[in-house]
């Protein structure tokens, strides 16, 4: 059995809500208790630079979602839990990301076409108030997960293509450098539901329509009461089809609970007492870890503590992975670099090598750097006229080859071109 390497992250740009919960926390945690699986989460704080530039609510929610993870069972023991600013290397790999990806390829990323398209659709230029950050987006995004060879990324819909753009990286840094990286699958979890806002459309912050996963008891009660429904009275039989209540009600509950939930509806069940008995389920899952949850953001330095932990973890794998890919690219110790350039300049040179044969006569041959032969001469009466036949192909190489033709032949198989460079190699390291 192979370890899988699993890596999310969540973007630092708002307070956890329950969509996130459901589509990302609890199964990342879930997931992170495999034993065939190392898991690797973080907190995407280089990402929601992108979006927020109010630098409270950056910290906040660092804290918030830190704590959410740990509240929901997340074990930083276990797994390798970080924040993304703490790794100096996935900024570092970012740059040579961006230097094998072609700009085409961002320029047909979902989220900046759409900034383009409400561009051009208002008369604007196309790239008004498009920073060079959400343009880069997918590249940071794929340094995140080819920093750690992550094999699987457990991400929505929405994030596919950027997993499709960290696949492309990848093969285009290993196609010219050799195999340094894994190319990551997305991992799309079609029994994990995109949850329902309260105005039902998909719960986000963006559509200011999301329930808070720790909001208290009193919040949660009243936000859930405030779930859209249609004006259907008691008694009246209601649809379970584009409910967004009931969809949020699948998502907590187990395959029985649902469909007694599905009867009642039937059976024209209250929009009011519907909504406590989701509410009353949802905070049966909700309260345990509530307490933790309070008790971790009353206690910052301790997050900070096991977020400090957690980047020397990723660090440990991240740093000597850093100076692997840096090597490959070329920037290397010029001290080991001049060394390397020597020792290749001596061992690739082509060498003549002159010799008297059992029939008294004297002969020379062109070995090519690997040792191959080139040329062949014919037998020379006088040693000093060989000698002086080389001198003359060692400077000035071709020309003189075709004035020495015949005395001096091509060996089986190869083709006077070889020969060229050959002797081109000799007169270039004369003149060095
Ligand atoms: N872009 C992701 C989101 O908004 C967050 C994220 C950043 C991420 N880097 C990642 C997710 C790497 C998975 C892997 O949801």
């Amino acid at each position: 059995m192979s370890i899988q390497r699993y890596l999310t992250g969540i973007t630092t740009s708002g307070t956890p809500h329950l969509g996130n919960y459901v589509g990302s926390i609890r199964p990342s945690v879930r997931a992170s208790l495999r034993s065939d699986v190392e898991s690797y989460y973080f907190l995407a704080d280089y990402h929601a630079l992108i979006k927020i530039d109010d630098p409270t609510r950056i910290q906040c929610s660092t804290l918030e979602i830190a704590a959410s993870w740990l509240a929901a069972g997340l074990d930083p023991e276990r797994v390798v839990f970080y924040r993304q600013s703490d790794v100096p290397e996935i900024p570092e790999l970012t740059w040579f990301l961006t230097c094998v990806l072609g700009k085409g390829v961002l320029n047909r990323a979902h989220a900046y076409k759409a900034a383009v398209d409400k561009n051009t659709a208002a008369g604007n230029d196309v790239d008004a108030d498009v920073s060079v950050g959400l343009f880069m987006y997918p590249v940071l995004m794929g340094a995140d997960i080819l920093m750690f060879n992550a094999h699987h990324v457990p991400v929505g819909r929405d994030q596919v293509q950027h997993i499709e753009m960290a696949r492309d990286m990848a093969n285009s840094f290993n196609h010219r450098y050799g195999e340094h990286f894994t190319p990551p699958a997305a991992a799309v979890e079609d029994n994990v539901a995109t949850l329902p806002g309260l105005d039902g459309r998909k719960m986000s912050k963006s559509y200011d329509n999301t329930i808070p996963l720790f909001s208290n008891r009193a919040q949660l009660q009243k936000l859930i009461n405030s779930i859209v429904t249609d004006s259907k009275a008691p008694g009246e039989p209601k649809s379970t089809e584009g409910s967004a209540l009931f969809q949020i009600y699948q998502a907590f509950a187990s395959e029985a609970e649902a469909d007694q939930l599905r009867q009642a509806y039937a059976t024209g069940i209250a929009w009011g007492e519907a909504k406590n008995l989701v509410f009353e389920r949802i905070d049966q899952e909700i309260a345990p870890m509530r307490e933790t949850y309070l008790a971790l953001i009353n206690n910052p330095a301790k997050i900070e503590a096991i977020l400090k932990a957690g980047a020397d973890k990723a660090r440990a794998m991240a740093t000597p992975f850093m100076a692997q890919l840096r090597h490959a690219v070329g920037l290397r110790s010029l001290a080991t670099q001049a060394n390397v350039e020597t020792k290749t300049a001596k061992v690739a040179l082509p060498i003549f090598k002159q010799y008297r044969e059992s029939d008294g006569q004297f002969y020379f041959k062109l070995l090519s750097a690997d040792g191959a032969l080139l040329l062949q001469s014919a037998a020379f009466a006088s040693p000093k006229v060989a000698g002086q036949t080389i001198g003359k192909l060692q400077t000035e190489g071709a020309k003189a080859l075709a004035e020495a033709a015949e005395y001096v032949h091509l060996a089986e198989g190869i083709d006077a071109a070889a020969v060229t460079d050959a002797l081109q190699a000799l007169m270039d390291a004369k003149t060095k």
